[in-house]
């Protein structure tokens, strides 16, 4: 009996972790602790502790005298929807969950655990970084916890949440990892802290401006979402997990569920304004055709200019990549060439189909955009859609122009159905630029030029801007109805479903980076 009361004695001393006053500060912050979280992010009762016992080994500075329940982080599995995944949660009252030998050795052996068992990793992080005490202990630590972030890379899900100041270390095993959710007004992310940049260039910059998580889900494109508190953020990692396999070997889970499948989107038929320079909320589109029309918008504040996310149709899981014509008029430039690029390879290291809808008038042109290596970063994209094996269908709903028409998922690029909409226009350029090329002569010996080019484009709206030169010559399957749009798509993801593409044999591709 002594010894079972020991034990619980020191359970019940490892769960009140940093102590009452710690806690405290940690609720008045607006931020729940690392066990509250674990507890609201998994199945009621599913979560199995490993390590609790851990303890540091460091004597630096006073550190031996130090207790540290759980070393910082509190390790282990459970269920999210039943299905299992794998834990860390560290632990910012317990000497700011700053990382040292033991607590990184802990948050190893999930990642492990995880890659052998073929389950995701959940990462929720609040700390301080490398525990200065420990030295190089420390940065051992991180490059261990960043090695198998490479190793689970495309093998298992790895998400991380960041749910307070995390800085240095803290940042870059997220940044290695799949996803990345922030919490708003509550959570930093940088290599270096305010203090570090004042003393460095002499800058002042408040934590929120130099990492918050506006600035890292608008500005930088680090993070992929941002939630308005500790709960929401934990709710949209579950419904993120609920499109993903375990592991690559997994097949994406499908619905058990599912909207009506011979459901017409007749909103469709109109949606396409009259004047081809007019926008539209392509996310219309993406939702008419989604099940229940819902659909979980990735890096939605970052490159606007594109859309990523993903959604079920008829039950299926599946990435949906598509211009917005409403920014930018849907042009692709850097960012939005890198945020699609690294979602495409997302889906595809996980068996999810890629849905693309089309409307680019072309990659966005002038000097900064040049000089910033748009060829670099665009060949991201091409290099994305042409090595994906997983099931591909593109949409072309209008403009589909010159290299931004290849980019966007082409019959060439490896797309397994190519559907056009009548009102698709696919050329190597816009009427406005081409008319002026093709039709010179005319238009400078016209008595009018202006209306001469304005008539000249409409010749060669009518000519070439259409879907039927790409369905005359099979680039596009068919020229189909907008409304029957979700009808099509189901069927082509019926249909590949036995898809078995596999690329060449090799150490791995050269990728632009
Ligand atoms: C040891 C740390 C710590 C750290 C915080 N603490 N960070 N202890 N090593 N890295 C401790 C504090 O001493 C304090 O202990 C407790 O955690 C809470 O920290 P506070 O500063 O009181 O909290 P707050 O004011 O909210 O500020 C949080 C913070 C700040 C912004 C994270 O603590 C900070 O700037 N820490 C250092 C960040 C950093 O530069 N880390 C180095 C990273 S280098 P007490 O006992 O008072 O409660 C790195 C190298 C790896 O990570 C690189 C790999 C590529």
């Amino acid at each position: 009996m002594d010894k079972l009361k020991k034990l619980i004695e020191r359970r019940e001393h490892i769960e009140n972790a940093g102590g009452k006053e710690k806690i405290e500060k940690q609720h008045r912050s607006g931020k729940l602790t690392a066990r509250e979280r674990i507890n609201y992010l998994l199945d009621e009762n599913s979560f199995v502790e490993i390590d609790r016992f851990v303890k540091h080994r460091c004597t630096n500075f006073g550190m031996d005298y130090l207790d540290l329940p759980d070393e910082g982080v509190i390790t282990g599995y459970g269920t999210i929807d039943e299905r299992i995944v794998y834990v860390f949660a560290q632990d910012f009252t317990v000497m700011g969950g700053s990382l040292g030998e033991m607590h990184a050795r802990k948050i190893c052996k999930i990642m492990d655990l995880a890659i052998k068992n073929g389950a995701p990793v959940i990462g929720l992080n609040d700390s301080g970084g490398a525990r200065i005490q420990e030295g190089i202990e420390a940065l051992s630590g991180y490059g261990n916890i960043f090695y198998r972030n490479a190793r689970a890379s495309g093998a298992v899900p790895q998400i991380a949440a960041i749910m307070g100041p995390c800085a240095g270390g803290a940042v870059y095993s997220p940044a290695l990892m799949d996803f990345i959710f922030m919490v708003d007004k509550r959570s930093q992310m940088f290599i270096t802290g305010p203090q570090v940049v004042k003393s460095v260039t002499g800058e002042y910059v408040s934590p929120e401006t130099l990492g918050g998580a506006l600035i890292h889900n608008e500005k930088s494109g680090v993070a992929h979402f941002i939630a308005g508190d500790d709960k929401e953020c934990l709710d949209k990692i579950k419904k993120l997990l609920s499109y993903l396999p375990s592991n690559n070997l997994d097949r994406a889970p499908q619905a058990d569920k599912t909207d009506d499948l011979n459901r017409l989107c007749t909103e469709l038929n109109l949606i396409i304004p009259e004047s081809s320079n007019r926008p539209y909320e392509m996310k219309d589109i993406i939702k008419s055709i989604a099940d229940y029309h819902d659909f979980f918008e990735v890096q939605e504040h970052y490159a606007k200019n594109i859309i990523i996310g993903f959604a079920r149709i008829g039950g299926y899981s599946v990435g949906v990549v598509a211009n917005q014509p409403k920014v930018l008029a849907g042009c692709i430039d850097i960012n939005a060439s890198d945020k699609a690029a690294r979602f495409i390879r997302t889906c595809d290291a996980f068996n999810i189909p890629i849905i693309t809808f089309v409307d680019v008038p072309g990659f966005l042109p002038g000097t900064a955009q040049e000089h910033g290596g748009i060829i670099r970063h665009g060949a991201k994209m091409l290099y994305a859609y042409c090595e994906a094996t997983v099931p591909k269908v593109t949409v072309i709903v209008r403009k589909a122009y010159g290299g931004a028409y290849l980019a966007m998922c082409s019959r060439e690029l490896g797309a397994d159905m190519v559907f056009a909409w009548p009102s698709a226009e696919i050329a190597v350029m816009g009427p406005e630029g081409a008319a002026v090329i093709i039709f010179k002569k005319e238009i400078s010996k016209a008595e009018n030029p202006e209306e001469k080019k304005r008539e000249m484009m409409e010749k060669y709206r009518e000519e070439f801007a259409s879907p039927y030169q790409g369905a005359e010559r099979g680039y596009v399957d068919d020229v189909i109805i907008p409304a029957e749009t979700r009808k099509h798509i189901i069927i082509s993801l019926m249909m590949l479903e036995t898809k078995r593409e596999k690329n060449l044999p090799k150490k791995h591709g050269n990728i632009p980076m």
